[in-house]
């Protein structure tokens, strides 16, 4: 192919593809609303637990068709309740992906428990149920998946399994607000979940998290943790009396009343965030060497993160290592003026797992209620490294409103110049 004027990389010293005036809005936009709701939470005086926080877990609750719900200071203490309601002790295992924000391992190792991790699919780049049967020990009392990159697991593989084998299931649901599952919204399939509102989330609060079920049991011994180990509601008469281990995981009021704020917009705005991620892909159709993110109608994605990965096969082709082919292109993108990052998350790769550092003195594997011969050894594990080494995430705010067609088709010129031209981006 002969390089033009305009099919010159801007790293070689080509034109931008992106305008340098180009406007990216910042994620979440503020509403009348949320001023309003953040200023009175503010004039009232219950700032700890108070009134919205309460009010909050009600709107949750039926926003997303659970019975319970306890809102939480962030997803990572939603995912800890969900391991300590479902009894899991010193030892136990709980089966795992292998790509996920860190939480999702660590929430386990919070409890003494022993994260199992399973290779994902390619395709999905979500925990693979066919992987799951081989990595149940006698030791086994959990699996946890991840609604990765706002992508809904294969929820009827996984609750088969689970029921055949007498598991809990704990849905980690911390970037997938209102991403459906056969047309069912997720958290409603395990027996408990735990979604973030985190800044980068579909729903911000700033920080925060909610933890859900339908199972009343799961839900007060989750909510015990969150309230230093007692077991009533944090608004009812308490005896401030602990009846086993707890936290502080409670959230407060201004943060509680900034999400019911973003809550009312939360239908709308994944409705365009959804519309933008199916621009994006219908845009970089048949782009060379270029592998779109997965959404089905029946894992259905609510717009969190649009992916894309360059195909290991053309990496091999051109005598490159895959993760140093992500890095050329990434910084062709930001040539371009295109924000996209890498994505490097390989849970067992962290050092935390590699070095077993968890408690100190070898503590939780070490411990005899631990199964001898717990291994990270990365060579289990090589679809999720394949994945870590080709993911490039447009950043959260680009696609999301008040984001629109305008930096979506900005952001496709780019993504698509730079795979047209895959074989001038320089790589290392
Ligand atoms: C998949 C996943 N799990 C868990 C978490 C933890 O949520 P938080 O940051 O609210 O603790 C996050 C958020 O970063 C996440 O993306």
């Amino acid at each position: 192919m002969t390089t033009t004027a305009s099919s010159k990389l801007a790293i070689k010293g080509g034109p931008r593809s992106v305008p340098t005036d180009m406007k990216w809005e910042v994620w979440p936009p503020i509403t009348a609303d949320d001023e309003a709701m953040v200023l009175a939470s503010l004039r009232q005086n219950a700032h700890a637990w108070g009134p919205n926080c309460t009010a909050l877990q009600d709107e949750w609750a039926a926003w997303n068709g659970n019975k319970f719900c306890a809102a939480t200071n962030s997803g990572t203490a939603a995912l800890h309740m969900g391991v300590a309601a479902c009894d899991i002790g010193a030892g136990d295992e709980i089966i795992t992906t292998t790509l996920s924000w860190t939480s999702s391992a660590t929430s386990i190792l919070h409890h003494n428990a022993i994260p199992i991790f399973v290779d994902v699919e390619w395709r999905t780049m979500l925990i693979d149920p066919a992987k799951i049967e081989a990595a149940i020990s006698p030791k086994t009392k959990a699996i946890l998946p991840v609604h990765y990159w706002g992508v809904p697991c294969d929820m009827d593989a996984i609750m088969d399994i689970a029921k055949r084998k007498g598991l809990m299931v704990i849905e980690d649901a911390c970037q997938a607000h209102g991403s459906l599952y056969k047309g069912k919204k997720v958290g409603t399939f395990g027996h408990c979940s735990a979604f973030s509102l985190n800044q980068n989330k579909n729903l911000c609060g700033g920080e925060g998290g909610m933890y859900v079920t339908d199972n009343e049991e799961l839900y007060v011994k989750g909510r015990a943790l969150m309230n230093f180990g007692e077991m009533r509601a944090p608004e009812s008469k308490r005896d401030f009396h602990a009846y086993g281990m707890g936290w502080m995981y409670r959230t407060s009021d201004l943060p509680a009343a900034f999400a019911r704020a973003q809550l009312k917009s939360l239908t709308k705005n994944n409705a365009t965030a959804v519309e933008s991620w199916n621009r994006l892909d219908k845009g970089l159709e048949g782009s060379p060497n270029l592998v779109r993110p997965f959404s089905t109608k029946d894992q259905s994605t609510n717009g969190y993160a649009y992916v894309i990965r360059p195909d290991p096969a053309y990496a091999k082709k051109r005598g490159v290592k895959l993760g140093a082919l992500r890095d050329g292109i990434v910084s062709a993108l930001a040539a371009e003026g295109v924000p996209m990052g890498a994505a490097r998350w390989l849970l067992p790769a962290h050092t935390v797992f590699q070095a077993k550092n968890g408690y100190g003195h070898g503590c939780p594997w070490s411990c005899d209620f631990t199964r001898a011969g717990i291994s990270y050894d990365l060579d289990q594990y090589k679809v999720g490294i394949d994945c870590v080494d080709s993911c490039i995430w447009l950043s959260v705010n680009s696609h999301r409103p008040p984001n629109g067609a305008t930096q979506v088709d900005a952001v496709i010129k780019g993504v698509r110049k730079v795979f047209d031209n895959l074989d001038e981006v320089p790589v290392a």
